[in-house]
Order: C-alpha cells, then sequence, then structure tokens
C-alpha cells in the first residue's frame, strides 16, 4: 500500500510525522505533501545499489523534470546526486539551488540556442546531443564563447519498453535522439569525435518510464556496450560513459511491484561486465537518472470534497478542488491512484465514485470508478504517490492557482512552494495602450 502511515491516537493520515488534516487547515486544500525522509531514502538507495554494481565511478542524477523545485534540487544534492535539466527553467532552478554545475547533465530534444548558451555560460558537466544539427550549433557556439563542452550522444537503442506509448522512448519512432539501426549514430559520433570543442565522453539512452522488472534495462544495456565496443573496434573511438537514464517503476496502487534499484542494477552491471570481458572493452562509467523513482511515492495531494452527485443508474460523482490543472496524469494516461480519506485512511469502502476536478472539462478526473468510504462535503481526500509528474506538470487552467507544496519531517511543515495568488495568474498579462 502507498505512504500510509496513520496516527496512533486519531487514526488521521500521517505523513512525515504531520497529521493531513491539520496540514489541510493550515495551507488549505489542494495541497500537495512531499515526506522529505522518503526523498532521501530513495536517494540514498540508488546512490548505494549503483555504486555497490557499478563502481566507485558511477554517478545518480535526478532528473529534475519529475519535481523540480528549488528546495527539492537542494535535498537531492545534498545527497550526492547529481540534477538533470532539460530546459532553461530547470537549469535556473538548479542553479539557484546551488547544484554545482559540473553535477548538472542537459538533456532535451530541441534545446534552443539560448538554452545551449546558457548551459555553456553554466558550464554544465554533460550536455546530452540530441542530433545532428545541435551538434553543429553547440560547436559554432563553442567557438563563439571560446569554450569547450563534455558531451554524450543521445542514442535510440531500438528497445520497447513495455509501459505506456507516452512514455516509451527507446524505440527508432522516438522523437528522441538518434537511431543505431540505421546508422546514424554511428555517423554520427564519427563526426563528433572530430569536432572542434567538443569533448565526446559517451552516449546515453533513455528507454522509457514506469518500467517494472530488470529486463528492458538489462536489453538497453548490453545493446548500448556492444555498440561501444564496436566504435571502439570499427572506428577508435574509445567511449568511457554510458549513460542509462531513469524509468524506474514506483508503486501508485497495490499491483504496482517495484523493484529495489539492486535488483535492477545487478543484472544490468552483470550484462556490461560480461560484453566488456569478451570484448576486451574497459567498464565505463555509468551514469543513472532516475526522476519518478526519487520523488513520486514521497508525495501525496490533499482536496476537499465540494460536492457529490449521485446519477441513479449512472454513477456518482465527487467533486474536489483540484484536478487537471495540479493532476493532468488522468487525462493524460488513465493513471491508476489509491486515494484515501485523510481522516480514515482503512475506513470501509462501499460504493464506486468517480473523483472528478474543477476544470471545465468533462475529462478532467483524477480516478473513475473506485470504492470508496461514503463522502460528503468537506471531508479531506488524500492520493497517494503524486511526488512526480504532478506538481511539474501543473498549469494555470480555467485561470486556477497552482497549489502550495509543504515538505513534512518529523512533525514539522514548510511551505517550499507558495500558493499562487490571483495576482501571480495576471502578473504577465498587458493591457496594451488604447484597449
Ligand atoms: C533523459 C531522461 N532521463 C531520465 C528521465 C526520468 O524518468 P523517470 O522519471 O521515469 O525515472 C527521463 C524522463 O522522461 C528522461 O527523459
Amino acid at each position: 500500500m502507498p505512504n500510509k502511515d496513520t496516527g496512533h491516537s486519531t487514526g488521521h493520515l500521517i505523513i512525515g510525522g504531520c497529521d493531513t488534516l491539520d496540514l489541510a487547515m493550515r495551507f488549505g486544500t489542494p495541497l500537495h505533501v512531499l515526506d522529505e525522509m522518503r526523498i532521501r531514502s530513495a536517494c540514498r538507495a540508488y546512490r548505494q545499489a549503483a555504486s555497490a554494481h557499478f563502481g566507485p565511478l558511477a554517478r545518480v542524477v535526478y532528473a529534475s523534470k519529475a519535481l523540480c523545485t528549488t528546495a527539492v534540487l537542494r535535498i537531492v544534492a545534498s545527497e550526492g546526486l547529481g540534477v538533470d535539466v532539460v530546459s532553461g527553467g530547470e537549469l535556473h532552478t538548479a542553479l539557484c539551488a546551488r547544484v554545482r554545475p559540473a553535477d548538472i547533465v542537459f538533456h532535451g530534444n530541441n534545446k534552443t540556442p539560448r538554452e545551449l548558451a546558457e548551459a555553456l555560460s553554466a558550464g554544465v558537466g554533460r550536455i546530452v546531443v540530441d542530433n545532428e544539427e545541435e551538434l553543429t550549433r553547440l560547436a559554432s557556439l563553442c567557438a563563439e564563447h571560446g569554450t569547450e563542452t563534455d558531451i554524450l550522444l543521445r542514442i535510440k537503442p531500438g528497445v520497447s519498453a513495455h509501459t505506456h506509448e507516452y512514455v516509451r522512448t527507446g524505440a527508432i519512432d522516438s522523437k528522441f535522439g538518434v537511431a543505431l539501426e540505421t546508422g546514424e549514430a554511428e555517423r554520427l559520433l564519427i563526426r563528433a569525435a572530430s569536432v572542434p570543442g567538443i569533448r565526446l565522453r559517451g552516449i546515453h539512452c533513455h528507454i522509457g518510464s514506469q518500467i517494472f522488472g530488470p529486463d528492458s534495462f538489462v536489453e538497453a544495456a548490453r545493446i548500448m556496450t556492444g555498440f561501444m565496443a564496436d566504435l571502439s573496434e570499427r572506428d577508435g573511438i574509445l567511449l568511457t560513459e554510458l549513460n542509462l537514464g531513469g524509468g524506474y517503476g514506483v508503486r501508485y496502487v497495490d499491483e504496482d511491484t517495484p523493484d529495489a534499484p539492486e535488483d535492477v542494477f545487478r543484472p544490468v552491471a552483470a550484462s556490461i561486465r560480461e560484453i566488456c570481458e569478451n570484448r576486451a572493452f574497459p567498464f565505463p562509467a555509468i551514469c543513472l537518472e532516475p526522476g519518478r523513482a526519487i520523488v513520486a511515492e514521497a508525495g501525496t495531494t490533499l482536496y476537499t470534497v465540494g460536492s457529490v452527485k449521485h446519477i441513479p443508474g449512472v454513477r456518482t460523482y465527487v467533486a474536489v478542488d483540484g484536478g487537471m490543472f495540479e493532476n493532468p496524469r488522468y487525462a493524460l494516461y488513465g493513471s491508476a491512484y489509491e486515494i484515501v480519506r485523510a481522516d480514515d485512511p482503512n475506513a470501509v469502502r462501499t460504493d464506486p465514485v468517480t473523483i472528478a476536478g474543477k476544470c471545465c472539462e468533462s475529462g478532467d478526473l483524477i480516478q473513475e470508478h473506485i470504492p470508496m468510504p461514503p463522502l460528503g462535503t468537506g471531508d479531506i481526500l488524500a492520493v497517494m504517490s503524486t511526488g512526480a509528474y504532478h506538481y511539474s506538470m501543473a498549469s494555470n487552467y480555467n485561470r486556477n492557482a497552482r497549489p502550495a507544496v509543504v515538505l513534512c519531517r518529523e512533525g514539522r511543515a514548510v511551505e517550499i512552494v507558495r500558493r499562487e495568488s490571483y495576482e501571480d495568474l495576471v502578473r504577465n498579462d498587458c493591457i496594451p495602450e488604447g484597449l
């Protein structure tokens, strides 16, 4: 069951030692709540497993797209993780969080010239080049800035991970990276190896997200390592770094069975080692980029029930004060969640209901047809495992203000992102003269 501690005397849902009903009262709803120690222990588990199986050169880099706030980046950096960014905004946030530039990896399938220039000025540790035009652009920016930069090339290894098609990224039909099977990757690497200003360090792949079991990761690692050995033998290019991306599955509902990081890393490391030994290729420095696995289960969203609408013979809608503007995942992927009543997470579930948001879209649902205990106006609902790809995907649709994010630890709750105000909503609006 995801993250369901209850208070001994009250029976209420407790997060990081804080009573969720008190949090709802103090900070209002909808509210994103994070358990700091769960983030820290996920960071530690990934770091320890990485160094145990891939050796002292292994790096764990948090994919900040999962949840990018200065406080969260500070926590992961304090646990010794690097940070992966995919935009100038994420880079800026990482720098504000005082992440060391050398520990930042810059990704993206279409980085703008401005973003590339910002990455160079900041001195990020690695830029993951996505395609040929980007290599050309980066080389001329290096010349303009009188600098050099370390790069990896993003490769599509041709692995079709078993996950939702929107989060599958390793097959040939993907907008990310260059393909192996067409020879494009090899041609581009040969070119990159001799471009002035570019220090080619290695290759990168990310096969998808919310993946269970080690098989797809092992396959990707096998293909990527084999390709590194091919390059060395065929083209005399010795790459020393292999970044295998993220994608490790987490528990949203009971049926999800996440793997401990060591249960994935052990077979991945074994397959890399076997290829290296067979082909006399040096074991590369491995980088891993978990995002969801670091923050998802540390997050919970609290809502207040506004109304309950029974439609006889059809269904019962329970409307809450959030919705797709702060959690678009059901609308995007039909994602499953565990939802509880915060005052009694173990209350007996009776009738199936649909939890609906407040946006003007019929598809603005948080969950459909899930058995819940009796619900009425004013009840606080807690949606579990909402730490990843929720706040970071939030919008202002219908001019709803994005919720606050609070961090809980040992019974103390602090705001790490303030709730947006109406002033925030109109801050960038302009009224042209004469209107
Ligand atoms: C390049 C890269 N690395 C890491 C991740 C993190 O994936 P996850 O949050 O599933 O671990 C992503 C997600 O899109 C990605 O594109």
